[in-house]
């Protein structure tokens, strides 16, 4: 197995330099989407895709990334490949590793993803997990570097601690920006994560906060950032969660107690009126279609990094 290989399981693995480099690289890639150094980067290489929940952005940015890199790509239906039950997920590297050239994988467990790309001597690249979404968290940080370059953000989590949370969390922590989380008690992010990115910020100069006090954290928030409260696998949570979250929507009455010009994301999918009310979404505060863009420039650099 060779050592050289580089995956992208979280953003705890890279340094500040390099998600810097990789968002700047995107920004690079996207003024010139067809006509960059690297649309042959993939030439006569094959990506492999394998979801295991369901997925829009993920999938179409990946795909759209490969082939206009150069590649070639495959979508497997995850139930036909049975990672780890019709074989082991270590088998099931060691093959894809003989004939293609990249995996991008979703999943529930962390640690399968982790076992995945310790067994195979490809780069493995994270389509999410139940405990990360670096590719979503990069994609905010180049949406960020549009909207706000060169700033130091306040930026306020509403909702559930969990994927796309802690990944945005890592981001901020490594970027140098306050980050403060504001969900109900119960969903806060692992305290692992919290701590790992408390350590992240004496390098950086960042913060990170733990409330569950919504309305206090608002005024000094210069981005607000929320996702669904019920996230894939926890479909039978739907109606206990609504009544959980319901003060930490995004809405409205929200935004106007913020700093006069918040910006709003969200991942998508939203469940409008529920995280989000679509006067929210849907306004000049919102870039979360601007950061669902930013998906297929950042995967660019993502796997140009991958690959040099
Ligand atoms: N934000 C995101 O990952 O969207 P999909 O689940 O549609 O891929
Ligand atoms: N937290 C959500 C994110 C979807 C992109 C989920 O895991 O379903």
């Amino acid at each position: 197995m060779s050592t050289q290989k580089k995956d992208l399981l979280t953003l705890f693995d890279y340094s500040t330099e390099q998600i810097r480099e990789m968002i700047r690289l995107a920004a690079e890639i996207k003024a010139r989407r067809h006509s960059n150094q690297y649309n042959k980067l993939l030439d006569k290489k094959t990506g492999v895709l394998i979801f295991e929940k369901p997925s829009l952005r993920t999938r179409i940015s990946f795909e759209t990334a490969i082939y206009e890199l150069g590649g070639h790509v495959i979508n497997l239906a995850s139930e036909a490949v049975g990672v780890g039950t019709r074989e082991s997920v270590e088998d099931v590297a060691k093959n894809l590793e003989r004939i293609v050239h990249l995996i991008v994988f979703r999943t529930f467990g962390h640690g399968k993803l982790e076992r995945l790309a310790r067994s195979s001597s490809i780069p493995v690249i994270n389509a999410l997990t139940d405990s990360h979404h670096p590719c979503q968290a990069l994609a905010f940080g180049l949406t960020m570097h549009e909207a706000r370059p060169d700033t130091k953000l306040n930026v306020l989590f509403a909702g559930d601690g969990n994927n796309v949370c802690n990944s945005i969390m890592v981001l901020c922590a490594k970027l140098g920006h306050n980050f403060t989380f504001a969900g109900p008690k119960g969903y806060e992010p692992d305290a692992d994560v919290v701590n790992r990115c408390l350590e992240v910020c004496a390098q950086s100069g960042g913060s990170v906060k733990v409330t569950n006090d919504l309305h206090s954290a608002a005024p000094d928030a210069e981005v607000i950032y929320t996702d669904v409260w019920t996230s894939m696998g926890q479909e039978a949570e739907a109606q206990e969660r609504r009544k959980l979250f319901i003060d930490y929507q995004v809405n409205r009455a929200l935004i106007e107690t913020a700093t006069r010009d918040v910006l709003v994301s969200h991942c998508l999918p939203a469940l409008r009126e529920e995280e989000i009310t679509s006067d929210v979404l849907d306004s000049a505060h919102s870039v979360a279609f601007e950061e669902a863009e930013n998906r297929l420039h950042i995967q660019k650099a993502v796997i140009v990094h991958l690959f040099s």
